[in-house]
């Protein structure tokens, strides 16, 4: 949740009468969160937003389940080497790794959604790893590319269209508890502090494109892990304004603002969003511990309340060898883990580093699916030896 925005037509007040010029009376939807008490966004309807058909489910993406019960490892899954499927974003993610409060995979969507899709579980936080494109919804349209983080807040009707003729290949972050940005980067009023590392300008925001009707009448719902369709009889993104927090919004993985010390400070301070259990971190390119003798390597840790989860995007990632673009390692709680060997004691001396990877820790444990174990590296847990 951001700051409030205004788009479009909006009453002079809360729950008033919008009329068109004819006089036809306008329909709100609030939209709100945490029962009534939470952040809300206002829609203006055309039409009753709540005069839905049942309908057919003839789309929706694989829903995680758990592989076999695996041993404690250091995994790491090559999601270079899933088969890149294709199809609408409704339709193509591929879970990797899960627990009840995230549910990670990856997408390769290639043709625009040919449905609506809203969310009933879960904020969607994806990061574009390749590939760009426009994330229309009831609230306007969202312009994303290559590198940006792309929110899309539960209950919110949408379908993205990606770029035409263009690989694409995301990281879809399910987060059934919500996501947002960190409490402690918020002053008292909700502005993003002078010493968080991003501000308001760092975010991407829909532009409010008027009440749309692109023929398309049914809306696909996730509820309780499973899909549900249903039909409207005209456009559901009749909004002709709305007022509110609630909406997507685009970050560049460039605008974060890295920490660096005189010595190695721990992830935390690369946090960027939070989601119940789950913290995301952005690890970008940037100077490294300046300090005497200072190890620029991320030291051997064990983190015992979390397992981490690392999506590799580019760069020569410090501590880790044999990973690449598209690498997922998961390193789980309850056995020690750090860097490579050799990797510790290379750093010192050095100055900077290019590596780019999103990374979340977890409270809960994570579970593969039958996909993660079918790109897994089996040599990976003896490579630390
Ligand atoms: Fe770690």
């Amino acid at each position: 949740m951001l700051d409030r925005l205004v788009l479009g037509e909006v009453p002079a007040k809360h729950h008033i009468a919008l009329r068109d010029a004819a006089g036809n009376l306008r329909f709100e939807e609030c939209l709100t969160r945490a029962g009534f008490d939470g952040p809300y966004t206002i829609a203006y309807h055309v039409r009753r937003p709540h005069a839905q058909r049942r309908a057919e489910v003839t789309h929706g993406f694989t829903l995680p389940a758990a592989a076999a019960e695996r041993p404690l490892l250091k995994r790491h899954y090559r999601s270079q080497e899933l088969p890149r499927r294709g199809g609408p974003a409704v339709d193509a993610r591929t879970p990797l790794l899960f627990n009840d409060d995230v549910v990670l995979g990856v997408l390769h969507p290639s043709e625009a959604d040919p449905v609506y899709f809203s969310n009933g579980d879960a904020d969607d936080l994806y990061f574009i790893f390749q590939g760009g494109g426009v994330l229309r919804s009831m609230l306007g349209d969202l312009r994303f590319e290559e590198n940006d983080y792309v929110c899309v807040p539960r209950g919110v009707v949408h379908r993205f269209l990606p770029d035409p003729g263009v690989a694409q290949y995301w990281l879809s972050m399910e987060c059934l508890g919500g996501v947002g940005l960190l409490q402690q980067w918020r002053n008292e009023l909700g502005q993003l502090r002078m010493d968080a590392p991003y501000s308001h300008r760092d975010f991407k925001l829909p532009e409010f494109v008027g009440p749309l009707d692109e023929g398309l009448r049914t809306v696909l719902v996730k509820r309780a892990g499973a899909f549900h369709g249903f039909g409207w009889a005209t456009s559901p993104l009749d909004v002709v304004g709305w007022d509110g927090t609630v909406y997507p919004w685009a970050f560049p993985i460039l605008n974060f603002q890295p920490r660096v010390s005189s010595v190695h400070i721990p992830p935390t301070w690369h946090g960027t969003f939070a989601a119940r259990g789950a913290l995301v971190c952005s690890f970008v390119p940037r100077l490294v511990d300046f300090g005497p003798d200072a190890i620029p390597c991320p030291y051997p840790h064990a983190s015992v309340d979390c397992d981490e989860f690392i999506f590799y995007c580019r760069g020569n990632f410090t501590s880790r060898r044999g990973v690449g673009p598209g690498s997922v390692s998961h390193h789980p709680a309850g056995i020690p883990h750090g860097p490579h060997p050799g990797a510790y004691e290379a750093s010192i001396g050095s100055k900077s580093t290019d590596e780019l990877a999103v990374m979340l820790d977890t409270y809960k444990p994570l579970w593969p699916t039958a996909a993660a174990l079918g790109i897994e590296d089996p040599g990976y847990q003896d490579s630390f030896l």
